[in-house]
């Protein structure tokens, strides 16, 4: 059984065409803009190769980008060299799993397909590090692509699920559950519908 541990990811990304993954995730996008009208300051769970990081840079965000492979860190650290934003985003290899993860305050938590054993608690954690007024923000596959690293074994939890996996509790309100369609590119070029699964959730202000 393959495990997903640092040594995995590491070997996805030194096999991966470094370009790939460099655009922001359409549903990211969509949901952190529907939530924030400015910018702040923000840690996103494994960044891989900073399509979404890089994206909140080039507006204005100041961004820790957290991954447990080095290889995706320095191509997120060339690209924000590349892009002028190397002062707003941070990277940082972690084992969200069995590490601590930064202290925060957050004004935005999170992250696009990150999966990792233990998520829930790993969420819980970073909930933890979100300022109050500010959101945690997870998109998660709601169907598999063609292409997925691991086809057989995602189940695909509705929105709901996901949030109340989480059981934040009532400091915590749940301001977009939802699923999205789009038309997706693979690494190989191939295109395919897939469908997100959305879940943003608010700390209430204190
Ligand atoms: C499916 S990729 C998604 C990458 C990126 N967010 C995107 O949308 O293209 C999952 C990412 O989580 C990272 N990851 C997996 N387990 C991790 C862990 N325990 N701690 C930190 N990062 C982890 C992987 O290295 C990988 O970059």
């Amino acid at each position: 059984m393959t495990r997903y541990d640092a040594e995995f990811w590491e070997q996805h990304y030194r096999t991966l065409d470094p370009t790939w993954g460099t655009s922001p995730n359409e549903a990211t996008v969509e949901t952190i803009t529907k939530l924030f009208t400015g910018a702040g300051t923000a840690l996103e769970l494994g960044a891989g190769h900073g399509g979404d990081a890089l994206w909140l840079a080039r507006r204005g965000w100041t961004v820790t980008a957290l991954d447990v492979a080095q290889t995706a860190l320095d191509r997120i650290a060339a690209q924000a060299a590349e892009h002028g934003v190397s002062d707003r985003v941070r990277t940082i290899r972690r084992d969200a799993a069995t590490q601590p993860l930064p202290d925060g305050p957050f004004d935005l938590v999170f992250g696009s397909f990150f999966y990792a054993p233990g998520r829930d608690d790993i969420w819980r954690r970073a909930a933890g590090t979100v300022e109050p007024g500010g959101a945690l923000v997870i998109v998660d596959h709601g169907s598999n692509a063609p292409w997925s690293w691991n086809p057989t074994s995602h189940a695909h939890p509705t929105p709901e699920q996901v949030a109340g996996a989480l059981a934040l509790g009532p400091a915590w309100d749940a301001e977009i559950l939802d699923n999205r369609s789009r038309l997706a590119t693979g690494p190989g070029g191939q295109r395919a519908e897939v469908t997100d699964t959305i879940v943003a959730l608010r700390r209430k202000a204190a």
